[in-house]
């Protein structure tokens, strides 16, 4: 190759470089640098970063729309998805109230679908792995309370009075229907509910619909990821948006 198309290589190389963003995408990512510990809890969840992210945002959007009460979580696993929604409240005098068998899913029934009945037993998570997500987190220990056992049981114990945000994570139409009738009606007006198996189990669609059916409600459904859906209690409709990008 001669000196002169080499030298015009080079020059192209150096224009194009000079095109480039100069840092990574992650540097430019608005959420991880604020908490760059989300990725660190991408080994504690089933679920990956970008849901992560979007759950994170959902907490942020309760906090700085004054929304008053707990997060609940059904559905913990070993913590991932909980410590997410945590570490956006966690400057708030919120509580988080997190429930697990800590033993894997349950019994299916028909409606969940044959292959849902593979998963029985499986999704083992564990107290202490939790505890850890949320120490990664910095969420104080003292707000965090734990109901270890199934939610047959555990929804019989005290619960929050006031719920803000609601994350339903727990796959089987049995499951998602018992969450939905205990915690519904303590979710505050403007209050989100997270439905995250909405799009993968058959059994977790039907509960939903069931239950807004009985309940003659309309939500206004909006959906993340392959599986995610979520709406905000008591809106009719997101014409107000000026920024329509983000997550309402
Ligand atoms: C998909 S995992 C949760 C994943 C978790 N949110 C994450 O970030 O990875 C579903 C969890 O729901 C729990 N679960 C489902 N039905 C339950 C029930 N009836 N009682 C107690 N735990 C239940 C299982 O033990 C399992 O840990």
């Amino acid at each position: 190759m001669g000196n002169q198309t080499t030298t015009a290589l080079k020059n192209m190389r150096n224009f194009i470089n000079l095109l480039k963003p100069k840092s990574s995408p992650v540097d430019l990512d608005p959420i991880l640098k604020v908490i760059p510990e989300l990725e660190q809890l991408n080994s504690y969840s089933l679920s990956g970063i970008q849901v992560l992210k979007k759950l994170y945002s959902l907490g942020q959007d309760v906090v700085n729309r004054k929304i008053p009460g707990d997060f609940v979580e059904c559905g913990v696993c070993n913590g991932g998805s909980a410590a997410a929604i945590a570490s956006a409240l966690g400057n708030t005098e919120r509580k988080v109230w997190l429930y697990d068998s800590f033993r894997g899913m349950p019994a299916t029934r028909e409606i969940d679908g044959s292959e849902a009945a593979k998963y029985v037993g499986r999704c083992v998570g564990a107290e202490e792995k939790v505890r850890e997500a949320m120490r990664i987190v910095h969420f104080p220990e003292e707000s965090c309370i734990i109901r270890k056992g199934w939610f047959e049981n555990t929804f019989n114990e005290p619960l929050p009075r006031a719920v803000s945000i609601l994350h339903i994570d727990a796959d089987w139409y049995d499951s998602v229907m018992l969450s939905l009738k205990t915690f519904y009606e303590r979710v505050a007006d403007g209050g989100v509910i997270i439905i995250d198996d909405f799009g993968h189990w058959e059994g977790c669609r039907e509960a939903f619909y069931d239950f807004i059916a009985q309940r003659g409600l309309k939500p206004l459904l909006e959906r993340f990821g392959h599986t995610q859906a979520f709406w905000v209690k008591g809106r009719v409709h997101n014409r107000e948006f000026t920024h329509r990008w983000d997550i309402p």
